[in-house]
């Protein structure tokens, strides 16, 4: 039994991406472990947000959470800005990470792109607002997508300097869990870019509230080569859209690439893609019908999001207020 802390940001659509790299993730380690889920709306406003948008898509992403079968009476489900604990110790971890370290951020430059000058501050030290998340409650397992390995093992650097500066064993030294055949899925337009929620084509993702109609349709259109579908596991890995492709079907009907290749090798893509799209509808949609059932009902996500926050920050201050005593803040 481990205890487990991951986020999800409220930014724009949730997509099949944030569903196989996350999601679905979160719903197995449920079972046997403690877990605490955030919708990191400070996060969020790295970027900039339009405030209206933000309330929704906080609602949505939490409704996204449930609506996967993650359990809030059991574990906790809330929205980061209200455990002001985040915030506090991630201020303590902006003296302790480098700009050094910060620099060879890869998300930080690419979500800057050119004009760096002009990114918010808080773009550049958001892994250390993500540190602050996961170690305020002593988490050890944080289950992410390929994209967030550097960043935590960024965590992984502040804890042990914080544990080196202050001559303490004090915080846990955090593992990545990324797990499955689709831990990085590709976009459906261009099998060199990730799936992204910021990508201008609605055709690049399936999002999890996509009609059925709409899954096939984006599905039919998803860019492949003319060849027919690989035999061999080294062929595939030559041909990016057809892996990625393979790795969604194998994720989401709990296969590996070895065994859709004994099904599929040699095949043409349209019998491949009329197959993906009926098991992607199957998968994802009772999860969008039930995230529209919860979009009608704020109060109750609302609910759930202030008694998990409630309960989020009973575990976060006596953490909080250890690390101040160490650092030498005068209390109370
Ligand atoms: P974000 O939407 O950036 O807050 O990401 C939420 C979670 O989804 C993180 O664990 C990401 O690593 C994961 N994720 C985002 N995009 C993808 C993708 N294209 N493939 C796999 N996992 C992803
Ligand atoms: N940075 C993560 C992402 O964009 C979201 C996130 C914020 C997170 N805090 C976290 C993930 C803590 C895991 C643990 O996907």
């Amino acid at each position: 039994m481990s205890l487990i802390f991951s986020g999800i940001q409220p930014t724009g659509n949730l997509h099949l991406g944030n569903y196989l790299g996350a999601l679905r993730n979160f719903v197995r380690l449920q079972e046997n472990n403690d877990c605490i889920f955030c919708v990191v709306d400070q996060h969020a406003i790295t970027l900039w947000q339009d405030p209206a948008e933000l309330r929704k898509s906080t609602r949505e992403v939490a409704a996204a959470f449930i609506a996967s079968g993650i359990d809030a009476r059991k574990h906790i489900l809330f929205n980061q800005s209200r455990v002001p604990a985040h915030a506090q110790l991630a201020w303590i971890f902006n003296c302790v990470a480098r700009m050094g370290w910060l620099n060879r951020m890869t998300q930080f430059k690419e979500k800057a792109g050119k004009d760096r000058e002009n990114a918010s501050v808080g773009l550049f030290a958001y892994p250390n607002l993500m540190a602050a998340d996961i170690l305020v409650y002593k988490a050890t397992h944080v289950p992410v997508g390929e994209d967030q390995k550097q960043h935590l093992e960024l965590a992984r650097d502040i804890a042990q300097k914080f544990n080196h500066d202050f001559g303490v064993e004090f915080f846990p030294i955090v593992e990545p869990i990324i797990q499955g055949e689709a831990t990085r899925v590709m976009s459906l337009r261009d099998g060199s870019k990730k799936m992204s929620k910021s990508d201008p084509s609605d055709y690049s993702r399936i999002n999890l509230t996509d009609t059925a109609d709409t899954i096939a349709l984006k599905i039919r259109k998803a860019k492949t080569d003319p060849h027919p579908l690989p035999d061999s596991i080294e062929e595939l890995e030559k041909r990016p859209e057809a892996d990625n492709l393979f790795g969604i079907f194998a994720a989401l009907s709990d296969q590996t690439r070895q065994d859709v290749l004994a099904k599929y090798a040699g095949a043409q893509f349209s019998s491949f893609k009329q197959d993906l799209a009926d098991l992607s509808v199957q998968v994802l949609g009772p999860i969008g019908a039930e995230m529209q059932r919860l979009t009608k009902d704020p109060g109750y996500v609302d609910q759930v999001l202030r008694d998990g926050a409630e309960r989020a920050n009973a575990m976060a201050k006596p953490i909080l207020a250890q690390v101040e005593e160490i650092v030498g803040f005068l209390k109370p």
